[in-house]
């Protein structure tokens, strides 16, 4: 989907979508944030922060900046932030594949439920073009924790709203290391032509929905 029918779609959802989402994501959400260590003063983008369900999460010392392309998301996000008194959190209008930051700008990057509508299968200048941008705003060292539907479940490819599937395999295509490891070896094809960033998983999971993984930004990449 294009961003312009993504933001129809989430701007008709947003008054439900808590009811609708709110509980059956959170295992994972709970899961990917958990296992990443902020420290005050550190800054943390939310791509894609739909109703701000994470918002309560983020510790108040850290700054918080929260982008999604549906106005009507955004207003619910809004709202978490009123109701809870929340100074440390700025809210954007942006659409997360072409970001108005400037490189080096966070220390680390959440996009939950996002990734799996941005580009498409086999459209490799998306598949890079959306990390490239991740890789680029976060500082080195910053770390990004995403989660994703299973490869194996059956929203992955059956929700009409999704353009692509990342699992542990998409993963390797992202570590300058593993094109090293494997190109010639294994199957993994290279893209090192086009991939110049540089991501190394450092944890991975699942839930019976969804698939986590936190990668820590290697920069300057080992190209
Ligand atoms: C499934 S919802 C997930 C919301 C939230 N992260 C959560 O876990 O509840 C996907 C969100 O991503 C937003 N989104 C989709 N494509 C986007 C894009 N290109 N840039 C920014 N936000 C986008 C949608 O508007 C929506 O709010």
């Amino acid at each position: 989907m294009d961003a312009r029918s993504v933001e129809r779609v989430y701007d008709r959802y947003a008054r439900i979508y808590d009811r609708v989402f709110g509980g059956v994501f959170e295992p994972g959400r709970a899961a990917a944030l958990g296992g990443l260590q902020l420290r005050p003063g550190d800054s943390v983008l939310e791509v894609g922060i739909g109703t701000g369900l994470c918002l309560a999460r983020y510790p108040h010392g850290c700054r918080v900046v929260g982008i999604d392309v549906s106005h009507g998301m955004l207003q619910r996000a809004a709202r978490q932030v009123r109701v809870r008194g929340l100074r440390n959190v700025e809210l954007l209008r942006m659409d997360a594949q072409a970001m108005a930051f400037q490189d080096n700008s966070f220390d680390e990057v959440h996009a939950y439920e996002l990734l799996e509508h941005l580009g498409q299968q086999g459209d490799i200048w998306s598949f890079f073009g959306t990390f490239a941008e991740i890789h680029r705003i976060l500082r080195p060292e910053g770390r990004l924790a995403a989660t994703v539907p299973r490869w194996d479940s059956m929203w992955a490819w059956g929700d009409p709203g999704h353009t692509r599937v990342i699992n542990e395999g998409s993963l390797a295509f992202l570590s300058q290391e593993q094109y090293r490891l494997q190109v010639g070896k294994t199957p993994m094809a290279d893209y090192r032509s086009v991939w110049k960033g540089d991501f190394e998983p450092t944890w991975t999971g699942f839930t019976e929905h969804n698939f986590m993984f936190t990668l820590r930004a290697v920069k300057p990449a080992r190209l």
